[in-house]
């Protein structure tokens, strides 16, 4: 297969490329990225000789950005992700998240080609109890979550009317590898190994579902092989962890991996004002994507903290970049100061 890769110096985008690499060497990659804050080249070092592969940098908002270019299928990783950037300025996650997915939308239809839309199930918003399904309703609370439910709609209504081949997956709360230390697990590591204060929103006990990235990237393979054209796939692990166990777990890691005092780092630990809007708990019910394409997360959570925190222990200068000068330059809000 020749695929189009939207986003793949990302964070997710740049872990399913390897996999790609190396579950399916025969295939094409057709890299294109816009190279914002979050996306690195770096990432992919070890994979841009790789027979098959090429990059394209550019923005999935510019009309005719495709022009010439053959594939089979668009896996749309491309986004502005973070819910905290949302909250400060929502215009770049309509522009990228909304009208860029629009725009990709349309090559689609011209070339009636597979859409694999790459959503959150940040979109159906906060559950007190139970999971989400497929068919639960749409209620996005956070700028960043509306942006994604919008072009979720988008999809859907380019298949209704345009009969495109569009499949949708909304999966849980990412973590692993190359994740931009904007996010609560990569933050906790770096702020733990530079003995800087770990801010925990509110009062902690927010829920999240966290898969190893690796995982959602089978995962993403599976629709794309076995998935039907129109239907949404709920992509998650069940594992549900408090916002303050979660930090626990990884300031214990860490602390048996730097060789010190583990109520060094816990002392870290501080409660901060919470986000506006913060949702309370996700979970979603994966059944639907095990029974149709036999997928099942293979990472224990544990396990694959570790080999978080082992990851960025051994990757200094892959971080130490991002929270130098340039990559704060482009961030360029509040929170930049925190990555430092
Ligand atoms: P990321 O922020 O790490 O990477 C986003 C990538 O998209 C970057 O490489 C960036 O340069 C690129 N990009 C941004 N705007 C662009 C534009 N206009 N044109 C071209 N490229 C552009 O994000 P991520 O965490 O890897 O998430 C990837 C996708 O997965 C997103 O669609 C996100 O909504 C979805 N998702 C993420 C998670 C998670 O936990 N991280 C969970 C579920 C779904
Ligand atoms: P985050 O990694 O931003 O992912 P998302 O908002 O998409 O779930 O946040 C995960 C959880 O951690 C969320 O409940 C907010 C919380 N959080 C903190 O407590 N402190 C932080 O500094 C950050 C970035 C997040």
């Amino acid at each position: 297969m020749r695929l189009l890769i939207t986003g793949g110096a990302g964070f997710i985008g740049s872990n399913y490329i390897r996999y790609i690499l190396s579950a399916h060497p025969d295939y094409e990659i057709i890299n294109l990225d816009k190279l914002t804050y979050a996306g690195n080249l770096e990432n992919l070092s070890d994979c841009e000789n790789a027979d098959g592969y090429s990059f394209i940098k550019g923005d999935i908002c510019e009309r005719g950005i495709l022009d010439g270019l053959e594939f089979d299928a668009i896996i749309h990783f491309a986004a502005e992700s973070h819910v905290d950037r949302s909250i400060l300025d929502a215009q770049p996650f309509l522009q990228t998240n909304v009208a860029g997915t629009v725009n990709l939308l349309e090559e689609a239809r011209k070339r009636n080609c597979i859409f694999l839309h790459v959503s959150t199930d940040e979109v159906y918003g906060s559950i007190d109890q139970g999971f989400f399904y497929e068919n639960s309703p749409l209620q996005p609370n956070s700028p960043y979550a509306a942006s994604k439910a919008s072009s979720d709609l988008m999809v859907r209504a380019y298949v209704k009317t345009h009969n495109i081949k569009g499949m949708i997956t909304r999966c849980s709360n990412n973590y692993g590898p190359l994740q931009f230390p904007e996010k609560i697990i990569p933050l906790v590591i770096l702020n733990a190994i530079k003995r800087k204060p770990i801010p925990v929103y509110g009062d902690g006990m927010n829920v999240r579902d966290w898969i190893y990235v690796v995982d959602h990237c089978r995962a993403v393979d599976a629709v794309l092989h076995k998935g039907e054209a129109g239907e949404i796939y709920n992509v998650g692990s069940k594992n549900e962890l408090t916002n303050s166990d979660l930090v626990k777990l990884i300031l214990s890691k860490t602390a048996e991996k730097l060789d010190c005092d583990k109520n060094e780092l816990l002392s870290l630990i501080t409660f901060v004002e919470d986000r506006k809007g913060h949702d309370r708990r996700y979970a979603i019910d994966p059944a639907k994507l095990q029974e149709k394409t036999g997928w099942k997360p293979e990472m224990e959570f544990e396990d694959g903290i570790s080999a978080t925190v082992d990851w960025y222990i051994a990757n200094k200068q892959w971080w130490e970049r991002i929270v130098s000068g340039d990559y704060l330059n482009y961030y360029n809000t509040q929170y930049a100061e925190r990555l430092k």
